[in-house]
Order: C-alpha cells, then structure tokens, then sequence
C-alpha cells in the first residue's frame, strides 16, 4: 500500500515521463479504478503516469512487440486510446501575406523626462499630446512609436485605449498568461522579468524549458511580446506589461491529444489565462473539434482552473476568411468556454483574413491596410515590425484580460464573457451585417460585440457583480415516425435571381415558459445548436436559427473549398448574439440549399441548448440533488454558492456596503485615491450593487468637490 502511495506520488500529474516511441506503443485510457497502474503490471504493460490534471485519465504503453497486450484491458472492459504524435493536427494562425507595402515609420525621436505618473494624462489632440503621454507614463521603449495598437497618432481612436489604464496603476501585476505555442523566449530582456518558469513546458520536446528551437520558433515569442514586454529601453511594451508570461510549447513538431490535454491545464493554478493563436486549419474544408480527452481537459479548466474560478481560455478566430473559413467550424473558437476574438485593422476595417462567425465575441487590432504589430521577436534584443493575422489579435485581448484579472482576480470564465458583451464598442457601422438586438446591444458576425475597449472594460470590471451559477436546458426535435429523413429542398436561384430564404427547410422547436423556469434558467447567456444534416456537398449550406425575437444567428455559412460528403454528424454550432434575449417562444432553423442543385441533402434532427444564469436559489434548493445528477455546472469554491442564497445576500450586502463605504470615505480624498484603493491592495470587497452604487455617489461627490 504505501510502496503504491510512493509510486502515486512520483507519477501523479507528471507529464515528462521519457517516450520511446520507435519501441513502445503509448495508450491513454479513462478510469476511475484507482489501481490502474498495479492492473497495468499485471497485463504487462507499464503505467506511465495520469494524463497532465485528468484523474481519470492515464497513460500506459506497450512494447511494440506485444501489441496484443491491448485485448487483456479490452476486456476488462477498457477502451485504450491510440496516442499517435501528429504534425498535422494544430495549426499556427501565421500572418497572412502582406496586401498593402508597410507604412514608412516617420516618428521623430523624443526627449523624455523621468516623471511619476501624474493622475491626468492629456489628450493625444492637444498640444504635444503624445509626447506628453509618454513622459508621463515614463515610456522609453524605442518601438512604442511604432506600437499604434497601444496609442494611435495617425488614425486616432484605433487603439485599445489603455493609457488611462496605466495612468491607474494598471499593468497586470499578479495575472499570469499562458502562451500555448511554439516556445518562448525567456532569455529576451523584453520577457526575462516577466517570465514565469514555473507554469512552463515544453510538451513537443518533453522537457521544462519551452525556448524556441527552430528556425521559425518566432509566434510564441511575438505573442508573448504583444502582453507583457517590459517597459525599458528595447523594443515597445506589452499591453500588461506588469503581468507575467508562461511559455507552453505545443506547435513545433509532432504532439498527442493526451499532450494538448495537459497542456491546457498546465500549471492551472498559477496561469490564469490560456492565450491559444491556433487550431484546426484555415483552408474552409474541414470541420473539426476537440473530442474525448480534450473535450474533458477544457471542461477541467473550467470547473476547477484557476482555484475553481474557471481557466480563461482566449483563441483567435482563424485567418481562413479569404477561404470563405468561418470560426463556427472550428470546435475550439465555437465552445462556450472559450473567447473567441477577431481581427480589426489600424482602420477599424474588417480585413480579408479574419474569420466571421456567431461565436465571435469581439475584435481587437492587428495586421491590415499596410499595418502591422509591432512587439518583440525571438534573439537577443529582436523585435517584430511584422506580427499579424488573428494570431495577433488573441494576445492582445488575452493581455486585456489580464488587466481586468489584476483588478477583479475573483471574476469567473463567465464573468469575464459579461464584461466583454458589456464593453465592446460596435465599429465600422456601415457593415450590412450589424443588427439591433432586443438587449439594445448591437451584433456582427465579423465584428462580435464590437472592439474591445480596455478603459472601458477595465472600468466596469470594478464594480461588476458575479453572476450566478450556470444552468442550461435543451430540446431535441422529433425524428420523423418512419426514420426516413426529410429532403432538403434545393433553392439555387435561377440565372440572376437571388435567393427566397422564405422557400429554405424549416424546422421549429417551441421553448415553453415552464421549461425555462424548471431549469431556472434567468437569464441567457450562449445559444448551441446541434445537428445531424446529410448533404452530399456541405459547403453547398447556409445554416440559420431565428430566436423568437426574430433575432438570426449564421450558424454555417455556405464554403467554396468545403467540398466534403460527410455532412454534419452531431456537430453543436454555437452563437452568442442572443445574450440576454427572453428564450421563450419558437426558435426555427433554417437550411439554406442555394448552390450546386446535383449535390442533395436530408436532414434528421437538431437540439437547441439555451445556457445561461440561474435564478436566484434555484441551485441551493435543489443542491444535493443537482449535485446527484451532476447537473451542477459550477465549481463548489466559487462566489456563486454565496450569492445564490437569498437571505444571506441581503444580509451581507448592508455590511458589506457598510465597511467599503468606510473604506472609501477613509481613503478618499481625491477620486483618484478611491480608484487607487480599488486596485492597490488585494483585499477589497467584492462589489454588490449596492456598493457600485455608493461608489459611483462618491466618485460624483469628490468630482464636484474638485469643481
Ligand atoms: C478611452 O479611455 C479614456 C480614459 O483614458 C476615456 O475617457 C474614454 O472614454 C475611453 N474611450 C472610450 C471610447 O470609451
Ligand atoms: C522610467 O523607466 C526606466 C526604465 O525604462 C527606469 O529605469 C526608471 O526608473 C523609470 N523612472 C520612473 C520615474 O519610473
Ligand atoms: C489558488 O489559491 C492558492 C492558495 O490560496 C494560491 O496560492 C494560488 O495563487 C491561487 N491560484 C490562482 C490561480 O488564483
Ligand atoms: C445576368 O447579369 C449579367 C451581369 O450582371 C448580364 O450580363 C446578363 O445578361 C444577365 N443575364 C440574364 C439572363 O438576365
Ligand atoms: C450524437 O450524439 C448523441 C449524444 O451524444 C449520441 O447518442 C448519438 O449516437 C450521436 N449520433 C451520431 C450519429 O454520432
Ligand atoms: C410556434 O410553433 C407552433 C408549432 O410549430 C405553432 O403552432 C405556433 O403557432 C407557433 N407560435 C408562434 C407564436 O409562432
Ligand atoms: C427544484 O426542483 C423542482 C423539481 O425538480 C422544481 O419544481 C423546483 O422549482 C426547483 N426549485 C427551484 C427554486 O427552481
Ligand atoms: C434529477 O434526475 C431525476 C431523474 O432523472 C429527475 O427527475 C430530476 O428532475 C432531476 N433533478 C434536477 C434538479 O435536475
């Protein structure tokens, strides 16, 4: 027993475990037998270890000369999972090639003086504006002239609006970002203070350090760059320049699934967000999604990631848009756990690359119409003048994120998805694709919610209040009593026509007020729709759903190069351009058959699953038997349990508004002091709205105090 305990002890959670794959054959299996590696013994084969923070996953392997060994845990009735390396399975999102030659950098060199940050920055309009702002702030990075992502002097506003941020004392201090990439350069000085070797690894090496080791290990570093480069004399500065880096080393060569699963839970503790500038590839024929182990690797990071307050898990939309790609068909930008962002150019333009789709939340900058991201690069004292693609844009909202984590650590996975419906700002408005949602809100499927504001999000991250525990619900349609699938109408228009969306297949699914309240479902939040469509060339369809507000998601849109025969088996679309919208009432899909009338299809069922808050108590009424039925989404440890019980809340907010209310007048002498306070020290109270209320009286008082 204790010689087992030992040996649990060495192998738990280790992943370095040395591979020899031209002898051995790797297996993971899931179990929960606790005795897996004593049973492996015993069968001949050698546990190797758990599956990085998967407990119920286990790697075992085999000597390739003895493959029948699989059949003994076959018929114990366990199902061994080939890990076979692949090179082809994850694919960096690389810049696209350049449309436009670059702008020529016509930036004068400044003086600078050395100067604490002052409380107010000027505009960049008024006099010597940018010069000013960079004294102020201290900035001495010769490459921040080039930074117009961080401060734009040519086309102002195009900027994710953080110098307010940093005027706060706002840089990221105590968040920390995974980069999952191919490698890091830690010895770099734009990183070496910033980097955290304890939530590293290099998972296509098998060894800690993830340091770039091949020619073109550049995209890790350069993302890394765009978060946290340290403000001094090299290069230009990350937008969290405080926060700290992780390096995770998953694209530079051959890597299991059961590797990628670790390497999402990689020190899930200690890093908070998960910057991914990757996935399935671009090209618009595939449609593909983390199954099995991974599926349960991003569920891990969720439930109990970050202390139980859910890993952040940021992904670029893709770069396929000149390929008619759309982001709805990759499984990991269209899971509700993770944000998916988009790109913007230095315009606020739409470029070719950046994929569209309905689970896009928001945009932020990178390449296009001649420009580009400038951060740091791979070699001593290197820097980029050529990072771009969405590959750009995910780090630089993950860096945001890690704004908002420096000033609301407790925030959970949800919380932050509020935020960003709450603070984007729509742009480039005369886009045809924006629509006036029921919330009031504004929705593209290029665009999100909009562009991602970091003043914007930071401040209403202050006062934000946790939403409850998730709850979701879903209802399937009736497949037809014969089984015979039901033909979809091909509708491609005749010469010069356009298409009768009114003549598509329909199918309607009526959501009843007494479903939404059995499941306590109060407010929506993400829409998915699962279905099973047959159709002897996908790419042909244009896939729908209109909710009962008359609000239409784009689901799937029509794919040149998708000429596959497979259809969609059980493939779950997701949107969020429902937030908030009262579910009750039909929601219809609509299949859209408009192109190439000798490629026929059937349909045979769909499932729409409504996700979102839970009313108040409806999880502590219902608790043990939530938790029987494994219906209780939400991990135990977070602010949720508190606020769901009605009374206590009551309770507690009067002290709380009490003891903060104390705090603030105790502190406050300017406004700038209270926002200080706010976000110096760690201890504050978790704001209620009662409190954001008070908060907000007195930040209008001292205003006009000041007056
Ligand atoms: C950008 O930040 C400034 C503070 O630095 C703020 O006054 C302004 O409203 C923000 N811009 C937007 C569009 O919210
Ligand atoms: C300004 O930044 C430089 C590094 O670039 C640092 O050495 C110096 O101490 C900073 N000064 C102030 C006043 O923060
Ligand atoms: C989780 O909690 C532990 C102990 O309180 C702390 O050391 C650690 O930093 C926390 N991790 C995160 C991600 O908040
Ligand atoms: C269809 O439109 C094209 C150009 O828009 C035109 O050249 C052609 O004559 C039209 N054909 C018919 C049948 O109207
Ligand atoms: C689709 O998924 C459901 C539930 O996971 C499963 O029961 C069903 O067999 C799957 N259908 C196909 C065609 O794979
Ligand atoms: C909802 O759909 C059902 C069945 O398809 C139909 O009978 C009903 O009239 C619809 N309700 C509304 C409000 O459209
Ligand atoms: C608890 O569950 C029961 C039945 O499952 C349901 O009737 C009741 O409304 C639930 N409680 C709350 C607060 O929703
Ligand atoms: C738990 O499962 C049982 C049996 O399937 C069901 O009747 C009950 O409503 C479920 N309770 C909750 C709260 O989901």
């Amino acid at each position: 027993m204790k010689i087992h305990a030992i040996l649990l002890l060495l192998l738990h959670g280790v992943t370095c475990f040395q591979r020899d794959y031209s002898n051995r054959l790797y297996y993971t299996v899931k179990t929960t037998n606790p005795n897996i590696a004593q049973l492996a013994a015993t069968l001949d084969a050698r546990y190797e270890g758990q599956v990085g923070e998967l407990k119920q996953h286990h790697w075992i392997s085999i000597p390739k000369s003895s493959p029948h060994i699989t059949r003994r845990f076959h018929k114990r009735d366990m199902l061994l999972s080939p890990q076979i390396p692949s090179r082809h399975r994850l694919f960096k999102r690389a810049p696209p090639p350049p449309t436009a030659p670059v702008l020529e950098n016509t930036e004068e060199e400044y003086k600078l003086n050395n100067q604490t940050p002052p409380l107010n920055l000027p505009l960049l309009t008024d006099t010597d504006g940018y010069t000013r702002i960079k004294t102020i702030l201290n900035i001495t990075d010769p490459g921040f002239d080039q930074q117009w992502h961080l401060l734009n002097r040519n086309e102002m506003g195009h900027d994710v609006n953080v110098t307010g941020v940093w005027s706060q004392g706002i840089t990221g201090k105590n968040v920390i970002v995974a980069i999952l990439d191919d490698g890091l350069d830690m010895d770099h000085p734009d990183l070496r203070a910033n980097y955290f070797a304890e939530g590293s690894y290099d998972f296509n090496n098998h060894v800690k350090d993830p340091r770039p080791r091949l020619q073109d290990d550049t995209h890790g570093t350069r993302c890394a760059g765009e978060i946290a480069a340290v403000k001094n004399d090299i290069c230009g500065l990350g937008v969290a320049y405080e926060a700290k880096v992780s390096g995770i080393r998953i694209l530079s060569g051959e890597i299991t699934e059961a590797d990628e699963a670790a390497a999402l839970n990689y020190a899930y503790q200690e890093n908070h967000i998960y910057s991914c500038s990757w996935g399935p590839p671009d090209l618009g024929e595939v449609a593909e999604a983390p199954q099995g182990i991974l599926l349960d690797a991003i569920q891990n990071g969720i439930d109990n990631g970050r202390n139980g307050t859910g890993s952040i898990y940021v992904f670029a939309s893709g770069n396929g848009g000149a390929n008619d790609d759309n982001c709805n068909f990759d499984g990991y930008t269209n899971s509700i756990f993770t944000i998916t962002v988009g790109a913007v150019d230095k315009m606020g333009n739409h470029p070719y690359y950046s994929e569209k789709c309905a689970a896009q939340l928001v945009v932020t900058y990178s390449s296009g119409s001649g420009g580009y991201i400038y951060t740091t690069d791979v070699g001593e004292n290197q820097c980029s003048e050529r990072h771009g693609g969405t590959s750009a844009a995910a780090p630089l909202a993950a860096g945001v994120f890690a704004l908002v984590l420096s000033v609301r650590p407790d925030l959970s996975w949800r919380d932050l998805q509020h935020l960003c419906v709450q603070s984007a700002i729509p742009i480039s408005l005369d886009d045809d694709d924006w629509s006036v949602l029921p919330s009031g809100r504004q929705f593209n499927h290029k665009y999100g919610y909009g562009i991602l504001d970091a003043y914007r999000i930071v401040e209403l991250a202050k006062g934000f209040r946790s939403v409850r525990a998730q709850t979701h619900l879903s209802i399937t349609s009736e497949i037809d009593v014969d089984n015979t699938p039901l033909s979809i109408q091909d509708i491609t228009p005749v010469a010069n026509t356009s298409i009768d969306p009114s003549t598509a297949f329909t199918s309607t699914l009526t959501m009843t007020k007494e479903n939404v309240q059995k499941h306590g479902l109060s407010r929506l939040e993400h829409v998915t729709v699962t279905v099973n469509i047959e159709h002897q060339r996908r790419g042909d369809l244009e896939i729908l759903v209109e909710s009962p507000n008359g609000v239409s998601s784009q689901l799937g849109t029509p794919r040149k190069y998708d000429t596959s025969s497979d259809g969609l088996v059980n493939w779950t679309f997701m949107t969020v351009k429902h937030w908030e919208e009262s579910p009750v009432g039909n929601w219809t899909l609509r299949v859209v058959d408009g192109r190439n009338p000798e490629y026929r299809g059937q349909f045979i069922d769909w499932t729409l699953t409504l996700w979102g808050e839970s009313e108040i108590g409806f999880f502590m009424e219902n608790k043990t038997e939530h938790e029987k039925n494994g219906t209780r989404k939400e991990p135990t440890q977070s602010f949720m349990d508190t606020t769901n019980e009605d009374e206590k809340e009551e309770g507690s907010f009067g002290l709380y508004g009490l003891v903060s209310v104390f705090m603030l007048f105790s502190l406050a002498s300017t406004a700038y002091v209270v926002k200080k306070y706010m976000l110096g020290t760690h201890q504050y109270v978790k704001p209620t709205e009662e409190d954001t209320y008070e908060f907000d009286n007195l930040l209008t008082q001292e205003e006009s105090d000041e007056d």
